[in-house]
């Protein structure tokens, strides 16, 4: 206990200069608590505003996947250069160091497989809350089918996880899925992005397209990119050029960076985009000066 006697009387009040009561630096998240905002702060980079995050949870619908034979040998060399590992528990528990850099976004729902044909039926709670904190994940990532025959249980599931995030501070991103019967359209996207955000996730990850700046404007909370199948380096840094000029927040890429004759060039040469307001012609000179000639 601190001694009580003989202490210097506490006088400077420093009543001239006003509380700092500017709101925090993502937006639509000011009102949340300091947890979540703190584990926010984790995925998006304050200097920024923006998140390069590596997703490569694709084996927990489609198994193995070019790229993604041996995580501890293709993945785990990419941390230094990305903020956000986002993957699964089995695989981040087996395959990385609990030393590792990047923040975790854990992919928390289970869905079906690839070899069911509709893969909306079947969504719902894969990780219960309790073991993400375990885990310190900084975020948990749920997939949501929006205009699925799965809609209904993807939206309780989005809930549920909402209402536990909001109890332990852990954000909750939402996944716009598409597959069979879900367009790749301005249309779709706005729809689907708003509902997640309306139902409380706090970011939201989608598709680029057309008339994009529209999606980011409309959802309230910050919005990052998924990759989509891989594209010649140069056309996915001007989809991430793009994007980021549209309003999102950074990245959630996977198979664009993975599957890259230089996974780790291209990784830094999308940071450079996604935080350093490089131009995708500039990321492409950087990715051609870095790659292993
Ligand atoms: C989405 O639900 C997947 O599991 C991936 O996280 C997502 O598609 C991002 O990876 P990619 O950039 O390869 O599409």
């Amino acid at each position: 206990m601190a001694d009580n006697v003989g202490n210097k009387p506490s006088k400077e009040y420093h009543l001239d200069i006003p509380v700092q009561t500017e709101g925090f630096f993502l937006k639509g998240l000011n009102n949340n608590d300091f947890g979540l905002k703190n584990r926010l702060s984790r995925i998006f980079q304050p200097k920024s505003g923006n998140a390069v995050v590596l997703a490569f949870d694709h084996g927990y619908i489609m198994g193995s996947t070019a790229g993604l034979e041996r995580l501890d040998v293709t993945i785990a060399p990419l941390a230094p250069h990305v903020d956000v590992f986002m993957g699964t528990r089995g695989a981040i528990r087996s395959c990385f160091s609990p030393t590792m850099h990047p923040a975790v976004c854990l992919r928390a729902t289970r869905d079906s497989s690839v070899l069911y044909d509709d893969m909306s039926v079947g969504n719902g709670c894969g990780v219960e809350m309790e073991d993400a904190i375990r885990m310190n994940a900084s975020a948990v990532a749920v997939q949501t089918f929006i205009g699925a025959q799965g809609e209904a249980d993807s939206l309780k599931t989005l809930c549920s996880y909402v209402d536990a995030g909001n109890r332990y501070g852990i954000p909750v991103l939402g996944v716009v899925a598409v597959g069979k019967e879900m367009e790749r359209t301005a249309k779709f996207f706005l729809l689907a992005t708003r509902i997640l955000a309306e139902h409380g996730a706090h970011f939201v990850k989608t598709y680029y397209c057309d008339d994009f700046e529209k999606v980011t404007a409309a959802c309230p909370v910050p919005i990052i990119v998924a990759g989509g199948k891989k594209l010649a380096e140069d056309e996915a840094l001007a989809m991430t050029y793009r994007a980021i000029q549209e309003g999102a927040h950074g990245v959630d890429m996977g198979r664009n960076i993975f599957q890259s004759e230089d996974p780790t060039a291209m990784a830094q040469a999308i940071a450079k985009v996604v935080h350093e307001k490089y131009t995708n012609k500039q990321a492409y000179e950087f990715f051609m000066d870095t790659k292993k000639k």
